[in-house]
């Protein structure tokens, strides 16, 4: 049997994967340092084993593949821990990579959209170098995310891990997010369930894409499965601004009004991925829109609060 190392396992995207995993047949170890855990955990029938990748701890292989997702992954986390956030993406990664060596495993790198910073070119096609404020709060995470590329790459090119994959995720939502997490999917449902307004940063014209979680893990999937080791991008390319999507889920939860607060800085105006080589590479493309994704989101939100 195949067995799995799964960084971040305890998180919303690792815990999903991980699930997907086991119902692959895979044995999955989750190493997760509960930094900022789904409400739900690392799930049942993987090993769950606490600890960082900074630090890891002695990790039961063999594994055959490692899915390194572990980091900090939305703004209110990373902005509070920059130093932190730099050492995982740089620290983290190196550790896992080595171990990818010892064990001539397969790597999987979680990328994120955000290497492409405030991007100067729309839709953004993984060819596009980005454009990354340094000096800016954020680029803890995004040249966190740049290094952690390169570093995959350069141990890629010496030879020393053949197998690579690199998956740049864009802003992907579903059950198993944390409520608090700072995300405007699980801002904007939490505030609407519990009859708070929405809060919208800027005057709510900035759009952002949103995939749905079944989507992004079958892309994921997909992506481990081949033998691409360019950097993919997945996401879904339908485009929203934050007021539609304020007025979407208003529609769905009730509608408790908007209040507007000032934009954050080097918070991107647009984004949206070219998912071209996806569906060229690896026949993928995303099957769920905000009408099929956003019902369980809310319902799961809503067993949170009820339980
Ligand atoms: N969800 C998205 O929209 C999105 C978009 C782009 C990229 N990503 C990337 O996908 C990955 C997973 O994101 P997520 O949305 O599931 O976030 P998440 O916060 O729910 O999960 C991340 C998990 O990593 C763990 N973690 C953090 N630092 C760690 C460390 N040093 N050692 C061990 N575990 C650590 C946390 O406890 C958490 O369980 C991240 O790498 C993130 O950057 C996510």
């Amino acid at each position: 049997m195949s067995r799995a190392l799964v960084t971040g396992g305890a998180g919303f995207l690792g815990r999903n994967l991980a699930l997907r995993l086991l119902k692959e047949g895979f044995e999955v170890v989750v190493l997760d340092n509960l930094s900022s855990p789904s409400p739900l955990g690392s799930p049942e029938g993987a090993t769950f084993v606490e600890g960082s990748v900074v630090e890891p701890p002695d990790l039961p292989g063999p594994f055959d593949r490692i899915y390194h997702l572990a980091s900090p992954a939305s703004p209110p986390r990373y902005l509070q821990d920059p130093i932190g956030t730099l050492r995982t993406g740089a620290e983290g990664t190196r550790n896992m990579l080595d171990l990818a060596v010892s064990h001539e495993a397969r790597f999987l790198l979680a990328s994120t959209s955000e290497v492409y910073g405030d991007p100067a070119q729309h839709p953004q096609h993984e060819e596009y170098t980005g454009s990354v404020q340094v000096t800016s709060s954020r680029a803890c995470y995004d040249e966190a995310k740049r290094y952690a590329e390169a570093l995959t790459y350069a141990y890629n090119r010496e030879d020393l891990v053949p197998e690579i994959r690199v998956v740049r995720i864009f802003n992907t939502y579903g059950p198993g997010m944390a409520p608090d997490d700072g995300r405007v999917v699980s801002n904007f449902i939490n505030q609407a369930l519990s009859g708070r307004s929405l809060t919208i940063y800027g005057d709510g014209s900035q759009t952002r894409s949103f995939c749905y979680v079944d989507d992004l893990i079958e892309g994921i999937w997909r992506l481990s499965n081949s033998d691409v080791t360019v950097p993919v991008n997945l996401g879904n390319p339908e485009e929203l601004s934050m007021k539609e999507l304020a007025t979407t889920i208003a529609e769905s939860v009730g509608d408790t009004g908007i209040d507007y607060l000032p934009l954050p800085e080097s918070d991107p105006t647009r984004r949206r991925p070219d998912i071209g080589r996806a569906r060229d590479r690896l026949g993928w493309e995303p099957t769920l829109g905000l009408a099929e994704g956003l019902p369980p989101t809310v319902e799961y939100f809503r067993s949170l609060i009820d339980a």
